[in-house]
């Protein structure tokens, strides 16, 4: 169902939780009214897949610089000659996918991204959707007496679980930039709670890859309250699901959102290209 309020373009949403396709957009000849309508879009729904494109390299970093600088990912390879874009590529061979599990991306940095963008260069025709998790509605949903806890609770992230000794995806030493131990000793903190600094939202703000514990809690202490934090924020009815098509564009809020890849198409090629918008920090 189209939505009334937008004039230049169509917005279908996915789900009552988050999640919108885009139809109607022609991302290589944008003018100002038109961003205007995708970026409120975006705000209202936290997910977007613009679908139909067909773009450059040039004019995916030019889309996703009218949202704020770009950010170039401190452990991971460019693209060649583009140092901002980190291809995702798997192979029918690779046993392993890239980025699996819950999360929000890069929360380990002190200013974690705006959001992020993955092109569709070449996906399978089944398998590879990404799910989605609305963390505002995640805070919403918990009680008056668990929100007045968590208000004033501190993170700790830190790329551990997925730079360490054992990583968790397919991160090889080749993709790497810097050296396996400073990712993986990487820390800092963030409100378990965060503010929305667009929409004035309060979203809860950990995850299963970064979120190691709370200030001032030992990891014992904090393990119990996390993993239940990090099963509620991803209950179905806070979610998504993305399909993706060869020439879509899609876009999260990873300010208020989680997502995870899904590993369904073992023996398929699939390959995006990512650009990550810089963020502030967490307040
Ligand atoms: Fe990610």
């Amino acid at each position: 169902m189209a939505n009334a309020s937008y004039r230049r373009i169509e917005v279908r949403p996915l789900t009552g939780a988050l999640g919108a396709e885009i139809f109607g957009a022609d991302l290589s000849r944008l003018d100002d009214e038109m961003f205007a309508e995708i970026r409120r879009a975006f705000l209202e729904h936290l997910v977007i897949a613009i679908r139909d494109q067909a773009l450059t390299p040039a004019q995916q970093k030019g889309f996703a610089a009218r949202f704020g600088a770009l950010s170039t990912h401190r452990f991971l390879k460019g693209l060649e000659g583009h140092p901002e874009i980190l291809e995702i590529r798997r192979e029918p061979t690779d046993r392993k996918i890239f980025a699996e599990g819950w999360h929000s991306d890069v929360t380990y940095q002190e200013r974690p991204v705006l959001g992020s963008m993955l092109y569709a260069k070449e996906v399978p025709a089944i398998g590879g959707d990404t799910l989605f998790a609305n963390q505002y509605m995640a805070y919403d949903a918990m009680t008056p007496g668990m929100k007045a806890m968590l208000d004033g609770l501190i993170g700790i992230h830190g790329g551990r679980n997925v730079y360490g000794d054992e990583p968790t995806s397919a991160i090889t030493n080749a993709k790497l930039v810097a050296d396996r131990k400073t990712a993986a000793e990487t820390e800092t903190e963030h409100p378990v709670v965060r503010t929305h600094p667009e929409t004035g939202r309060k979203a809860l703000f950990v995850n299963p890859h970064y979120t190691l514990r709370f200030k001032g809690w030992s990891e014992e202490e904090s393990k119990p309250l996390l993993a239940y934090l990090f099963e509620f924020s991803v209950r179905p009815e806070f979610t998504c699901r993305l399909r993706w098509h060869d020439g879509s564009l899609g876009m999260w809020d990873n300010r208020c959102t989680q997502h995870t890849p899904i590993d369904d198409y073992f023996g398929k090629r699939r390959v995006m290209h990512r650009v990550t918008i810089e963020g502030d920090r967490p307040r």
